[in-house]
């Protein structure tokens, strides 16, 4: 884990970039000191200040537990945005979200709808891993999921990809045991933003039949995006 030293000085060489020679006047959110900066800007330093918020944050027991918090990544300006569960066992050691096994086949379903990760923003419900990969558990939701909604706040996507149950309980308010098989297919609302819930990349793994549904989804998510949908083919 970062030290507060080594976040505050990465955060200062970000305000440098941004302009400033020194840090925002005391009692005045860095947000509001970006006026002068322009929209992408002012996004990408609320992004930044919720990665610091995250990196020193303790208040679940899983802060104990974990190497790397697992912020997110992505454009601030991102159309489109991905969220999952909880970071795993290789999440967990980089940093990054969705860089295992699933990672990789959730990346190969970006590339497949014509774009790269850099282009979406990639978030997880939790931003440390639970031990054992075990669920997130309902506290551990509710004190990590305000990092997730300000994320949402600041990026305002076109589209929310939900993959699986918990995050498509967390952001639609739904209980959690709905069935993902049920819901997926339609598009649901958040905040005036349309949320696809999906199979988890982990699932399909286990039930490559599914990927056919999964990638019948991403066509309806293109077309709200006004993309062009790839050639239909055989989902990985
Ligand atoms: N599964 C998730 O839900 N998120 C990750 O980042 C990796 C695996």
């Amino acid at each position: 884990m970062r030290t507060h030293i080594e976040s505050l000085v990465e955060y200062m060489k970000y305000l440098k970039e941004l302009g400033y020679d020194g840090f925002p006047l005391a009692g005045t959110p860095a947000k509001a000191q970006a006026e002068d900066v322009d929209m992408y800007d002012s996004r990408q330093l609320s992004l930044t200040n919720i990665r610091l918020a995250v990196e020193q944050c303790t208040k679940c027991r899983l802060s104990s537990t974990r190497t790397h918090t697992v912020p997110g990544e992505g454009s601030c300006n991102a159309g489109l945005m991905f969220i999952g569960e909880a970071p795993g066992y290789d999440e967990d050691q980089q940093g990054r979200p969705f860089v295992g096994r699933a990672g990789k086949l959730l990346t190969d379903i970006i590339n497949a709808m014509g774009m790269q990760r850099e282009d979406v923003f990639i978030a997880n419900v939790i931003k440390c891993r639970p031990p054992e990969n075990r669920d997130p558990s309902d506290d551990e939701i509710s004190e990590c999921s305000p990092y997730l909604f300000n994320q949402i706040d600041i990026i305002k996507p076109k589209v929310i990809v939900t993959l699986g149950r918990h995050s498509t309980t967390t952001i639609l308010g739904l209980h959690t045991t709905v069935k993902i098989s049920e819901l997926r297919g339609n598009f649901f609302h958040y905040k005036g933003i349309k949320v696809m819930p999906t199979f988890h990349p982990a699932y399909l793994l286990r039930n490559e039949k599914d990927k056919r549904l999964v990638w019948n989804d991403m066509k309806l998510v293109l077309k709200e995006l006004g993309r062009p949908a790839p050639e239909s083919r055989n989902k990985k």
